[in-house]
């Protein structure tokens, strides 16, 4: 796993763009995993802004989100579906039918999970998974406990991620406490994965995945079992990493490293 530290939430993001870029411009017609979240929200205007000064091109793109909550249609303001239009897509040029969103409101869940990882598959597999991290440790929302092996399925919210995402809601009540997520496994299966995090409520989960043990109570752990992930944090987020000094001394050293 690759260890990048940047001084602030832009410069974590500039990083971050950079790289989707690179993958753009050697693949232009790669297959890109999104997160959503208040995190990957400067990575998005970061891409915005290449997209419509021509530098970037997302005509033969495909994307698939890592997640939805169940029970919100695709127009519900807090729905991902909705979340990524407004902040990603109505920007740039992915063709709306290259776009695959989990659906929060279909009668008959188990077959859209199915018909969600064959997609993928037949699209010939995620090239770049963007990640964003659980105050709790968990990825897309596979929350504490979940299996390492997961595929994309129906989970129930933790009581952390309800507190943490009621931020988004009028009341906590309504935060859905159901989600469909792709799982770990699902995600492990990407050729290449970005992780980003910011501010110091991340601290502690982006250094027990990191640093610790891998294990399903931190799910984003599973990074470390993945050949091609680099996690990109800003000062913040990097607070409790212990070998912080190293990380820096391999980015330093790395002749073709991206720079921001
Ligand atoms: C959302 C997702 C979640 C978030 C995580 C962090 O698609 O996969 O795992 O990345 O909950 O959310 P923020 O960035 O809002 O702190």
């Amino acid at each position: 796993m690759e260890v990048v530290i940047r001084q602030n939430y832009n410069e974590m993001s500039k990083l971050a763009a950079q790289m989707v870029a690179e993958l753009l411009n050697t693949k232009p017609n790669a297959v890109l995993g999104m997160a959503t979240g208040s995190t990957p929200l400067g990575l998005y205007q970061e891409l915005v802004r290449m997209y419509k000064q021509g530098q970037l091109d997302f005509s033969r793109v495909m994307t698939f989100n890592l997640d939805e909550y169940v029970g919100l249609p695709g127009n519900h303001p807090q729905s991902y579906a909705y979340f990524m239009q407004e902040n990603f897509f109505r920007h740039v040029n992915v063709p709306a039918q290259n776009i695959n969103v989990p659906s929060g409101t279909t009668s008959n869940y188990p077959a859209f999970c199915d018909w969600y990882e064959k997609r993928i598959a037949e699209c010939g597999g995620i090239d770049l998974q963007i990640l964003g991290i659980g105050s709790d440790g968990h990825i897309a929302f596979n929350e504490p406990t979940s299996s390492l092996s997961s595929r994309t399925r129906l989970k129930t919210l933790s009581k952390q991620t309800i507190d943490d995402n009621a931020r988004f809601f009028e009341r906590r009540e309504d935060v859905p406490v159901y989600a469909i997520t792709m799982g770990v496994g699902t995600i492990l299966e990407a050729r290449q994965l970005l992780l980003v995090a910011s501010g110091k409520s991340k601290a502690s989960a982006i250094a027990q995945a990191v640093e610790g043990p891998v294990t399903s109570m931190v799910t984003a752990s599973a990074l470390q079992l993945h050949r091609d992930a680099t996690v990109i944090v800003d000062e913040d987020a990097a607070s409790e990493l212990t070998m912080r000094e190293y990380y820096e001394f391999i980015y330093a050293a790395k002749p073709a490293a991206p720079r921001a």
